[in-house]
């Protein structure tokens, strides 16, 4: 199986996205995790352009071995006795002369003629092999430019010495089969191109650049040119990993391999997020965080029964953690069973698996994503409940800056239904008054606690309370997204368990 190099040019065309930039130290720390992730070429920087990139490439090529390291230079002498000096620690370094092969770069960039384009790519070309045996060239924009005048340029830079001809997409205009089209006609006409490497380097604009570099390797293409992530100018390169894991995963379609160590996959993109500070999409294939992540009940369904029914590669290979089901609206009953053995509660009865499920599937009716915390504390509160005397139907209230807070609450029990309105210092001490109407039973509140399961808007808060009732003193826990409910379920906790205690109670008199 022929191997594809993977030229990870993060540092350079990566450092290009709009508001990042990098300092030494950082490019450094990625370089090492880059050769930790095993990449075949690093580019390192753009030496010429200034002081902290020259730096930054002679560092990087004094302290990271495994992959070769690039540096980037225009066609001027200048730029390449610079990357060249960058180089000069390095155990194995690489130039990478770029010009330009559209007219409409020539004529308004350039402003140079075809001829004048060949001839500085030559001496360059030529210059570049003086320090270093391996130099690649680039074209910029070769979905836009004449064929005949490609196979002239890539030619000259094969004559001077070049090593590996680049043929990049830079305004990501090439579709998939135009794309692979174009790089089997180059290395069909360009003169001597079965001695170098043919490479791809595809820019995102119309979210092609991972098909196109797919593509090209399908072509011919022996190097693609991407970044972790896909950061870089404008809508970014082609993304590493997503590449590399194509690659991989469809073997039996490309035929090739990568050296890449995948299980570093996902630790870069970290690393790469962090430190550029830009966030990787929740959707974002292989590094998102969604990547391996199922909701729908059928989809929760299938994983548990067989990872691959809806899995087409292991979360492990990319070095995450297994595939995680997430809870929510779409979950089903199995699902949130897993989970609920995965939380230690194993041992629980079919009938509180069920009366805890229809709780749960009522809180994914409030809150966007049910986290463990509050499965755990559903269930807490479920396994310390008691016999069920009083059931709390509904709650409401109203108050404000300068009214009196006026709650009313409805209960059903055994024998009916029963509602009742009350005024208090807040809406909870008025809750709290309506439900000792309903209830008849003499009780003072010692103590009053609130907390929030997790953090966020939607957060579930979680009330205890503590009273005394004819001598004894009861708790009660109460949960809902919303504080004044869950005071409210508190309250009729502590209900529930002083009916459990009495033996006999005087029933409340039913609402017509
Ligand atoms: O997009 C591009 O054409 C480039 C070149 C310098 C290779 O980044
Ligand atoms: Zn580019």
């Amino acid at each position: 199986m022929a191997h594809v190099r993977i030229f990870d040019t993060t540092l350079r065309d990566g450092e290009q996205t709009p508001g990042v930039a990098l300092n030494t130290a950082q490019k450094i720390e990625i370089a090492k995790q880059l050769a930790r992730l095993n990449v075949d070429i690093i580019e390192a920087g753009f030496p010429i352009t200034s002081q902290g990139d020259f730096d930054a490439v002679q560092r990087i090529a004094r302290e990271v071995r495994g992959p070769v390291i690039c540096a980037l230079a225009r066609t001027a002498a200048a730029d390449i006795e610079r990357a060249a000096q960058a180089l000069e620690p390095a155990a194995a370094g690489r130039i990478h002369v770029f010009t330009s092969g559209s007219k409409i770069h020539l004529e308004h960039m350039l402003r140079k003629s075809e001829d004048q384009v060949i001839e500085a790519s030559l001496e360059s070309v030529r210059l570049a092999r003086r320090y270093v045996d391996d130099v690649e060239f680039s074209a910029q924009d070769c979905t836009r430019s004449e064929l005949d005048f490609l196979v002239r340029l890539y030619g000259a830079a094969i004559e001077a010495g070049a090593t590996t001809l680049n043929i990049p997409d830079t305004v990501g205009y090439g579709m998939p089969d135009e794309y692979a089209a174009l790089i089997r006609t180059l290395r069909e006409r360009i003169p001597g191109a079965e001695g170098v490497h043919f490479s791809t380097h595809c820019h995102d604009d119309l979210g092609l650049a991972v098909a196109n570099s797919l593509a090209a390797v399908g072509a011919g293409a022996t190097q693609v040119e991407c970044t972790i992530n896909g950061i870089g100018e404008r809508a970014g390169n082609a993304s590493l990993e997503e590449v590399v894991m194509a690659l991989e995963t469809r073997k039996d379609v490309w035929g090739h391999h990568t050296q890449i160590a995948t299980r570093e996959l996902y630790r870069t993109s970290r690393m790469v997020s962090m430190m550029t500070g830009t966030p990787v999409p929740p959707n974002k294939a292989v590094v998102g965080d969604n990547a391996f992540a199922h909701e729908s009940g059928i989809h929760q369904d299938g994983v548990i029964k067989h990872l691959e029914t809806y899995e087409i590669m292991s979360a492990e290979t990319v070095g995450r953690d297994a595939g995680v089901l997430v809870m929510g609206k779409h979950s089903g009953r199995r699902a949130f069973r897993r989970t609920l053995e995965d939380l230690g509660y194993g041992e629980l009865e079919d009938d509180k698996v069920n009366t805890l499920f229809k709780a749960f599937k009522d809180l994914t009716d409030r809150k966007q994503s049910v986290t463990s915390e509050d499965i755990r504390a559903l269930v807490e509160v479920e396994t310390a409940r008691v016999p069920q005397t009083y059931v709390l139907e509904s709650v409401q209230f109203q108050s404000g800056t300068n009214m009196t807070p006026v709650a009313t609450v409805r209960l059903t029990t055994d024998t009916g239904s029963y509602e009742e309105a009350a005024t208090g210092d807040g809406p909870v001490d008025a809750v709290y008054h309506a439900l000792e109407r309903i209830a008849q039973v003499p009780i003072a509140l010692e103590a009053y606690e609130i907390r929030s399961v997790g953090s966020g808007k939607d957060a579930l808060g979680e009330v205890t309370v503590r009273v005394s009732s004819e001598g004894r003193s009861v708790h009660g826990r109460g949960l809902s997204t919303d504080v004044v409910e869950a005071s409210a379920l508190a309250y009729v906790d502590v209900l529930n368990k002083l009916a459990a205690g009495v033996a006999r109670q005087t029933p409340p008199v039913a609402t017509p």
